[in-house]
């Protein structure tokens, strides 16, 4: 019986382009949705972006734009990404969208009807001057332990100490610069500890082969922590203004963005219902029938980070929203990637990016490849190395298999006119492809995508090795040898076509080419074609290029320094210290020097050496594009007081037009380092 299963990624915040993260987990569900569509299951596999949140709202507002606006802007852009990587979502929505909101309110009222909502009273830090409620992340101060200023509102960075943002001494928002207040506001709690929740979701937990089971431990830590780790209640409510979906029967009230999240997936379902796509596939029911259907299986791809959103509140929500709502069948959790060891972050992403790694001419499909080699079904970081990408791409896939058919084909379309013909028995040759298909299988199911890629790559050895040995190039120059040749090469291209077969879920597009033009098929690959020997070709066309290395390095080097960088950096023959000439206080006073609070921080797409500043100067904000990238990440930058050169003439830049300079010290050694005022300091000061 073909399987009936609905499967997401997490849903990404609409708030920057993807990163290598995101494209690595689309590859790793891209890969699995593919095979397991190959063994003739219906799968609807969707994505959404994750549009709600402060954070959104702020990016805005600074760009001075509608969050509807941003978020329209980042979609726009997604399907370059989707598509150049061959990441087959059958549908892509977002949850600021009439079906989440519809979806997410409903919901809600059924867990209210259950019980398991209830209102509290929440002190909070209140900013006065932007008139709102203040996440943690943009509430900064001294550290009640080291006394470390510019501190954020959770953790000191300098002592490690983790308090609460009340805890701060001289707090400070970083959207105004104003001491924040405390003010007490109601909130909506979702009733986690409730025991039927807590009943539930043990036994969700230990229900076999839902989760991997590093993943259900962490969880079940959770689900039974006591005291200070004891399972908390959540908080489900934020007051406007906010960028979320209105809580039914409260005004000024809004879900958290993470409420509505994960309900995005079940939204961008509906949306796929709605707009006929599983009607054109031949499937007939309504969304609410086939999500409540007994045999739909709904199956989440997720980072590490979020495993206590997904195997907590997640399915209690849909376990107690009731039918046709249903809970998770399985959580597939991922680690990070990182990129020639060094870690990612979460806003920043890698020193890969997608958008670079197309435009450089690099091919989806190795990427692809080179995932799906290191990926395994735990929860373990994979690492992106250059030398070890070019080695497999071009010994694994070009060295030993595409290599396989440009060999044998060659003999094939100019020997015997395209006709392939085995001499003796083949059943063994089969044999062996159906034991390999059935073990790649169950890789693949498992998501044990490097063991099927070993798996694959000893067999593509095994063809080569065979070929070889016959040594085809001796046989093609004994006509009365001609049958042998042609058996030679009709079990090379044989197994070639098994390994296209086996490899199709990770190389979709070669696959395709490999089924349609070499062999002249009118569909793509099925598994079971792995079992039938192929009788015909067409004439070998190239499949693959090797990975050159200038390749590589146009995709980690600093695309053309851009006509200038704000921040001039020292040239190497001049020391920095040395001295400039005199000059006169009126010649001084000619710069107007001010304090900015930096409102914004944004990578500037293609640069390796700006970012993209959005500057406040109490007044008025500016757009300076600051050559910092390599000192500092957007994340650090945001909320801080620095120092500017205000009346500098604006400056066109290939990027933008920058309006002013940030300050920096830089001196022989590497490093940078922008100039800050003392506490108190506000935006606008003249310094003089
Ligand atoms: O962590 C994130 O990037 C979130 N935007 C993921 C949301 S996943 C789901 F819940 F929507
Ligand atoms: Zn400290």
């Amino acid at each position: 019986m073909p399987r009936k299963i609905f499967v997401t990624t997490a849903l990404p915040y609409a708030n920057g382009p993807f990163h290598i993260g995101h494209i690595m987990e689309y590859i790793q569900a891209d890969i699995w949705v593919r095979f397991q569509r190959m063994q003739g299951h219906e799968l609807f596999f969707v994505g959404a972006d994750d549009a709600h949140g402060a954070p959104i709202m702020l990016k805005a507002e600074s760009e001075g734009i509608t969050p509807q606006q941003l978020v329209a802007r980042i979609a726009a852009d997604r399907p370059r990404y989707l598509k150049g990587f061959h990441i087959g979502f059958d549908h892509w929505w977002s949850t600021d969208s009439p079906e989440n909101t519809e979806l997410s309110q409903e919901i809600y009222r059924r867990l209210k009807a259950a019980g398991l909502i209830y209102q509290k009273s929440v002190e909070q830090f209140f900013d006065a001057v932007k008139g709102m409620f203040l996440p943690d992340r943009y509430i900064k101060g001294e550290c009640p332990v080291c006394h470390s200023k510019d501190q954020n509102g959770d953790s000191c960075e300098v002592c490690g100490s983790v308090y609460a943002p009340t805890d701060l001494i001289n707090p400070y928002s970083t959207l105004s610069g104003s001491k924040p207040e405390l003010r007490s506001s109601e909130h909506f709690f979702f009733r986690l500890s409730d025991p039927r929740c807590v009943g539930f979701l043990k036994e969700w937990l230990s229900t076999p082969q839902r989760l991997q089971p590093s993943v259900a431990n962490k969880a079940r830590e959770w689900l039974s922590g006591s005291g200070e780790q004891a399972l908390s209640d959540w908080d489900i409510s934020r007051d406007a203004p906010y960028f979320g979906i209105p809580i039914p029967d409260a005004p000024g009230k809004y879900f958290y963005v993470w409420l509505d999240a994960p309900i995005g997936y079940l939204a961008s379902l509906k949306s796929y219902f709605e707009a006929g796509g599983p009607r054109t596939r031949g499937e007939r029911r309504s969304f609410e029938e086939f999500l409540g259907a007994p045999d739909t299986e709904q199956v989440h791809f997720i980072g590490k980070d979020i495993i206590y959103f997904h195997t907590l509140f997640w399915p209690a929500m849909l376990k107690f929203a009731g039918a046709p709502f249903r809970i998770p069948d399985h959580v597939y959790v991922h680690g990070f990637i990182t990129v020639s060891g060094e870690k990612m972050s979460k806003s920043r992403g890698t020193g890969i990016s997608p958008l670079r790694y197309l435009d450089v001419g690099m091919n989806a499909e190795w990427l692809r490849y080179y995932i799906a080699a290191k990926l395994n079904g735990n929860v373990e970081d994979i690492d992106f190395n250059p030398e070890d990408f070019t080695l497999r791409v071009n010994s694994d896939l070009v060295g030993k298999y595409v290599n396989i058919a440009s060999r044998a084909a060659a003999f094939i379309s100019r020997q015997f006119g395209g006709t392939l013909r085995y001499a003796g028995d083949t059943a063994a040759l089969a044999e062996e492809a159906r034991t390999l298909a059935a073990t790649v299988a169950e890789c693949y199911a498992a998501r044990e995508f490097g063991r099927a890629i070993r798996e694959v790559m000893a067999y593509a050895d095994r063809i080569n090795q065979g070929f070889d040995a016959r040594q085809p190039w001796v046989l093609a120059k004994d006509p009365a040898r001609a049958a042998e040749l042609q058996d030679v090469c009709s079990r090379a291209l044989y197994g070639f076509k098994v390994l296209s077969v086996l490899l199709a879920p990770v190389l979709p597009q070669v696959a395709s080419r490999v089924a349609r033009e070499l062999l002249g098929l009118d569909a793509d690959f099925r598994w079971a074609d792995a079992l039938v020997l192929p009788t015909q070709i067409r004439p070998y066309k190239h499949l693959m290029t090797r990975v050159e290395a200038k390749q590589l390095d146009a995709l980690f080097d600093a695309p053309a320094a851009p006509a200038a960088a704000a921040v001039p950096k020292p040239a190497a023959a001049k020391p920095a210290t040395a001295a400039a000439e005199v000059i006169s206080i009126d010649e001084f006073k000619r710069i107007d020097l001010r304090v900015a609070r930096i409102a914004a921080a944004e990578f500037v797409p293609g640069s390796d050496k700006l970012l993209k500043v959005t500057v406040d100067l109490g007044t008025e904000t500016r757009t300076v594009f600051a050559g910092i990238k390599g000192a500092y990440t957007p994340e650090q930058l945001v909320g801080r007081l620095t120092v500017i050169v205000a009346n500098l003439a604006p400056r066109k830049m290939k990027v933008g037009t920058s309006e002013g300079m940030v300050l920096a010290a830089s001196g022989e050694a590497p490093g940078l380092y922008l100039l800050s005022p003392d506490s108190g300091a506000t935006p606008g000061m003249r310094i003089s």
